[in-house]
């Protein structure tokens, strides 16, 4: 690697370390350490290899979702308010618990993250802005589950590609559906009987992994998905064919190519 390349990218560890460490009294002020025990991964919205403790947080802190962070061997996996926990169990494995509404204003100020989910907007109308970092009314057409109390969804019965619903969503101001957990999944299921929509994860070469927008792996494929399956033989596996995601009415994703089209659209704004 070029040298310079190199010792750029280690002041920019050192830098970021710095920051994280001298945040490290925010972390625990926005954390209780707990020794619960998470029963299953119904509600894991990422488990990925992380190097710092502080990393693994101030994911949990960025993603609205994050209720409960467990850092363990490096891995870190977070997890939603609906996680089962076994909060009596002798396990010692920590688990950070995010506090909602307690960090002050000026601490926020502090902490090199944008986009810091430290509210819960239980009242019906209203959805937490991830632009204004507050609670706002759900703009006209989206509504609210009372199981997702910070996100607010729309649906529409139209014929329209991965691009076109994704384009749609955007012209409300808003993106296409991200159910993170088998949860969610499950519920947007059991909500749209028949469901086949397009989820917000596309990739651009064959053999990535597919990603949230927010850079952590989706998981949940439906059995040997993603296939890249392709409708001419021989079969060319190095050509991407199938690139972007949907998710079937078992709650699973599969991968689609930008032929094909579905009749549900669900966007979601938060
Ligand atoms: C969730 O738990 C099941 C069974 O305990 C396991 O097979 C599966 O790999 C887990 N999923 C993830 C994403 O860790
Ligand atoms: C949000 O507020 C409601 C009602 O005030 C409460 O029942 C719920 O536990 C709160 N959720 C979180 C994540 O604090
Ligand atoms: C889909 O959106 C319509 C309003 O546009 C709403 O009445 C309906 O309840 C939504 N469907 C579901 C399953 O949420």
């Amino acid at each position: 690697m070029n040298s310079l390349i190199k010792r750029v990218i280690i002041c920019l560890g050192f830098l970021l370390n710095q920051i994280l460490f001298t945040n490290s009294d925010l972390f625990s002020s926005a954390f209780m350490a707990k020794n619960y025990h998470i029963l299953d991964n119904n509600s894991l919205l990422f488990k990925e290899f992380i190097k710092n403790k502080f990393f693994c947080l101030q994911a949990c802190l960025m993603d609205i979702q994050c209720y409960y962070a467990k850092y363990d061997k490096n891995e870190c996996s977070l997890f939603t308010i609906e996680a089962k926990i076994d909060p009596i169990s002798l396990s010692d494995k920590k688990i950070y618990q995010k506090i909602i509404n307690e960090l002050l204003d000026e601490d926020i100020g502090m902490l090199p993250i944008q986009n810091l989910f430290l509210e819960n907007c239980s009242n019906m109308d209203v959805y937490w802005s991830l632009t204004t970092n507050s609670c706002l009314p759900c703009k006209t057409g989206f509504m609210k589950y009372s199981e997702y109390p910070n996100i607010c969804y729309h649906n529409v019965s139209e014929w329209k590609s991965f691009d076109e619903s994704k384009t749609y969503c955007e012209s409300k101001d808003a993106f296409l559906l991200r159910p993170k957990t088998k949860k969610e999944r499950i519920f947007f299921a059991q909500k749209f009987p028949n469901l086949r929509a397009f989820v917000d994860s596309k990739i651009t070469s064959v053999g990535k992994k597919y990603k949230w927008p927010d850079g952590s792996y989706v998981f949940g494929f439906s059995f040997w998905q993603p296939d890249n399956w392709q409708p001419f033989k021989p079969r060319r596996w190095w050509i991407l064919w199938e690139n972007f995601l949907e998710i079937l009415s078992n709650g699973n994703f599969n991968d689609v190519s930008i032929n094909h089209k579905n009749e549900l659209t669900i966007c979601q704004h938060n």
